[in-house]
């Protein structure tokens, strides 16, 4: 049986307890369990934007530049260095995952000329899936999605975990396979896929592996330089609390900048960029895959999230996160397994990111009441499944014990009795 003592020792021994202090909590009764959607806001977020604004762009207006120029690059090489275990010279902080995604796919499938098949899973984030369909369609390619998605294909099949193993992988690769993309976590279940195992998979095939790593950075330790991962891009707005609609994130790989080449030629990339010459021509490392002027209010957000996450350490945050899934999974056999909840995040810790996933035919109004009564944030996912996640630095155990004791008194209360929830498939 798991306490609330626990929880409280838990804390009392959590080497990054001292965090979550950093955090502006407007309202301290909130447990706030959606981590994985949009991270809390760093106190020190609110000073570095006030000073940039004041003695920033308020006092040095146009002059700012000359400082402001490279911050795409110098704000990637943060986060490769904190979260993604990245040397310098490979990671870019610019516009979005979606756009950035766009833009490393297409890349890679120009570095594979002659092939003609890209892949993705049915439960790969709807951006990915979409932006492959448009771009299948764009070059007439084969789009591969392998059957994956949670809920259950056929009568009496359980719910997929969602996880693409090597094993399900390799028939998929023939030598007319340009392009593997997948998310290291399953954005619903939460499910970790094996990076290296994958990214060795996939280049022994001859084919690119790109990776969307945004339900992971800063939670997961990625270690991209060590597996061998070539091309990936990412949110900062997750775990990584820089802000709603902060920049996303690209990394290429040292090994393979030169055989890629971006489908937008931007001047930010141009080679002497202010002497604005006539032709395009390429310039050398990272800079040469940025397009356009870098948003300096969101970069400076980036720094002060990910600069938390640095000098925390990302090897201790993941611990948190392993910790606190674990406690979840506990709690959720205590409480939740006996009110006709599932989980469909894996058991085995080496195989979860910071959230779970659990099911629930009336998912949808449990997670409305939590939030209209209960004060619990959690994420709802349609159709029936709700994502609750550990933010390793703004999120205590406590919190977490406190968001599932008021997820089972909502789901007994009275108010979830009159329901109909017949004709709603759990399993
Ligand atoms: C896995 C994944 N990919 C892409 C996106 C889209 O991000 P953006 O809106 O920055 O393009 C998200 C957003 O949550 C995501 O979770």
């Amino acid at each position: 049986m798991f306490t609330r003592q626990d929880a409280i020792d838990l804390d009392a021994n959590d080497p990054l307890a001292k965090y979550r202090e950093r955090f502006i909590f407007a309202d301290s009764e909130v447990c706030y369990l959606d981590g994985n959607s949009l991270g809390r806001l760093p106190k020190s977020t609110v000073e570095s934007i006030n000073t940039f604004l004041i003695e920033g762009w308020g006092t040095k207006i146009v002059d700012g530049w000359a400082e402001w120029i490279d911050k795409a690059e110098t704000t990637g090489d943060l986060i490769g260095r904190a979260a993604l275990g990245a040397a310098a010279g490979q990671t870019l902080a610019m516009d979005t995952t979606s756009v950035n995604f766009y833009r490393l796919v297409r890349a890679a499938i120009s570095a594979r000329p002659g092939r003609r098949t890209i892949i993705t899973d049915e439960a790969n984030f709807p951006t990915d899936r979409y932006i492959m369909q448009g771009i299948a369609d764009e070059l007439d390619l084969n789009l591969v999605v392998i059957p994956n998605d949670l809920q259950p294909h056929a009568a009496g099949e359980e719910f997929s975990d969602e996880l693409v193993t090597t094993e399900i992988l390799k028939p998929y690769l023939t030598e007319d396979v340009a392009l593997v993309t997948l998310s290291v976590v399953a954005y619903r279940s939460g499910a970790l896929h094996d990076v290296k195992e994958i990214t060795d998979l996939v280049r022994e095939s001859g084919a690119l592996m790109v990776w969307d790593a945004s339900h992971a950075v800063g939670a997961v330790d990625l270690q991209f330089d060590r597996n061998g991962v070539d091309l990936a891009v990412g949110c900062t707005y997750k775990y990584g609390n820089s802000g709603p609609g902060s920049p996303a994130w690209l990394y290429v790989s040292k090994r393979i900048q030169s055989e890629i080449q971006m489908p937008i030629q931007g001047w930010f990339a141009q080679r002497n960029q202010f002497l604005m010459g006539s032709k395009f021509e390429q310039t050398e490392g990272m800079r040469g895959f940025q397009i356009a002027s870098p948003s300096i209010v969101g970069l400076l957000c980036i720094d002060e999230g990910f600069g938390m996450i640095e000098e925390a350490s990302i090897s201790a945050i993941n611990k948190k996160a392993s910790k606190g899934t674990e406690m979840m999974i506990e709690l959720f056999d205590q409480w939740l397994a006996p009110l006709g909840f599932e989980l469909v995040t894996p058991r085995d810790s080496t195989r979860r990111g910071g959230h779970i996933s659990i099911y629930h035919p009336a998912a949808a109004q449990i997670a409305r009441g939590l939030r209209d009564d209960m004060k619990v944030i959690p994420d709802y996912r349609a159709p029936n499944s709700i994502r609750l996640a550990i933010s390793p630095l703004a999120t205590s155990y406590v919190e977490v014990f406190e968001g599932f004791e008021r997820i089972r008194d909502y789901t007994i209360s009275e108010k979830l009795k009159d329901l109909d929830i017949s004709g709603v498939k759990v399993s």
